[in-house]
């Protein structure tokens, strides 16, 4: 059985208060807290077994790419992808969009080519594609949202694909809204269409399993501070056989076969894009999150589940409520984005932090998505499997407090 109570401990820092008030830590798309055994594992990597990787002769070098070699393959099951080596560390989900966007945008896109996107995406996953297209004289086309239910109009992202489309992009949980995407069947119908897919996971690999075999997509990306590890580390996987055959995105040690003035040849992947020192450390971490988290992961699904539609019954009793997204119909991962009256959403999470909650306001980095939707932004509540039906009940007690207040 899932309890939440005691996974909360393993948490340091939501025992911590926000001023004399508990921390109602409510901003999980934004970034995860780190449980105690990743904060431990980096203290001992940095302890005892920090050197740097894949160059050193002397046993403590070994020790630490021993250590980051064992964080790519626990990634690896995370995801199910078939070999360690298709998964290259980045910085975060943004830069494994960049360096698809730039390599094999770049190498593969001609005047004419089409990207499809949804109006659904993060910037991240809109401007690198924006870049690309007018460098190469490709061309953005971009799917709608059905804004009535927050959710994409999959009929037109069909109409939308062709044989000029080359690459279809999309979110699989949007970070704004919460909407979940039928990934299985846009990776189906994009193949058919001869485009290649590209999943951005960053939204559900906090939420739900994901499984890269079963679902076919040629790239996948996510971030580890979303999924409980610590910043500046994320995941690009892809097809092993598409990521040997892009040209290099960065270029210097560790990414080479040999140098010389009269030219230079790459290793495979993932060598060829981890050029310099990688952040071994963050690898590490993120190979002992996804660890701890893989243990529970669909209880923690489960009860997350049951935890948001908890959230939308009680803040829907709160008279002006009004939730963007499929909160009352295909139900969204653990987001509940809402206007509350007339009170700008600013004013609301401002007051928010003075009850010790926190959220996000704003565009969410999303602001095609809020055009679509005819507003300017929202406030953002984002659950995790630590967060409790106590601290829904104090973030519905301090809206209509607000409320009262305005
Ligand atoms: C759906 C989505 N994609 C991409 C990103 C970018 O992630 P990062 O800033 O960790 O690179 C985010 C971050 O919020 C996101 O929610």
């Amino acid at each position: 059985m899932f309890d939440p109570a005691k996974i909360r401990r393993d948490f340091p820092i939501l025992s911590q208060k926000s001023g004399t008030r508990d921390l109602v830590y409510l901003d999980n798309a934004a970034t995860a807290q780190k449980p105690q055994v990743v904060i431990d594992a980096i203290a001992r990597f940095y302890r005892c077994e920090n050197a740097n990787i894949h160059r050193g002769l002397y046993h403590l070098s070994a020790e630490a790419t021993t250590a980051f070699e064992k964080a790519r393959e626990r990634v690896a099951a995370f995801i199910n992808a078939p070999e360690p080596d298709a998964c290259v560390f980045t910085r975060g989900a943004t830069e494994g969009i960049n360096l698809v966007a730039s390599s094999w945008g770049r190498s593969r896109l001609r005047p004419g080519d089409e990207i499809l996107l949804t109006e659904l995406e993060h910037h991240a996953d809109i401007v690198p594609w924006q870049l690309v297209a007018e460098e190469t004289g490709a061309i953005v086309r971009v799917a709608k949202l059905d804004p009535k239910t927050g959710t994409l109009d999959l009929e037109h992202w069909r109409s939308q694909l062709s044989d000029k489309t080359k690459i279809a992009c999309f979110c699989h949980i949007s970070n704004a809204l919460g909407t979940v995407n039928p990934i299985g069947e846009m990776v189906r119908l994009a193949h058919a269409a001869g485009a290649l897919t590209l999943v951005d996971a960053a939204q559900s690999a906090p939420h739900l399993p994901i499984d890269v075999q079963a679902l076919a997509c040629d790239f996948l990306v996510f971030s580890g501070h979303k999924t409980f590890a610590p910043t500046g580390i994320g995941i690009l996987y892809g097809r092993k056989d598409l990521l040997d055959a892009m040209p290099p995105y960065q270029a210097g040690g560790d990414m080479i076969d040999r140098v010389s003035f009269s030219g230079t040849t790459f290793r495979e992947a993932p060598a060829r894009f981890e050029a310099g020192t990688p952040n071994i450390c963050g690898a590490v971490g993120l190979g002992v999150a996804l660890e701890y988290f893989k243990a529970f992961q669909k209880d923690a699904a489960d009860y997350e589940h049951r935890l948001t539609q908890y959230a939308v019954e009680k803040l829907s009793e709160i008279e002006g409520m009004r939730f963007f997204g499929p909160v009352r119909t295909a139900g969204t991962a653990g987001i509940l984005s809402f206007h509350l009256g007339k009170i700008h959403p600013s004013d609301i999470a401002t007051m928010l932090d003075t009850y010790g909650i926190c959220t996000r306001v704003g565009h969410h980095c999303a602001m095609p998505l809020m055009a679509a939707l005819g507003i300017t932004g929202t406030v953002r509540a984002s659950l995790a499997f630590y967060n409790t039906y106590a601290e829904i009940d104090t973030l519905a007690d301090a809206l209509i407090r607000i409320k009262k207040m305005f």
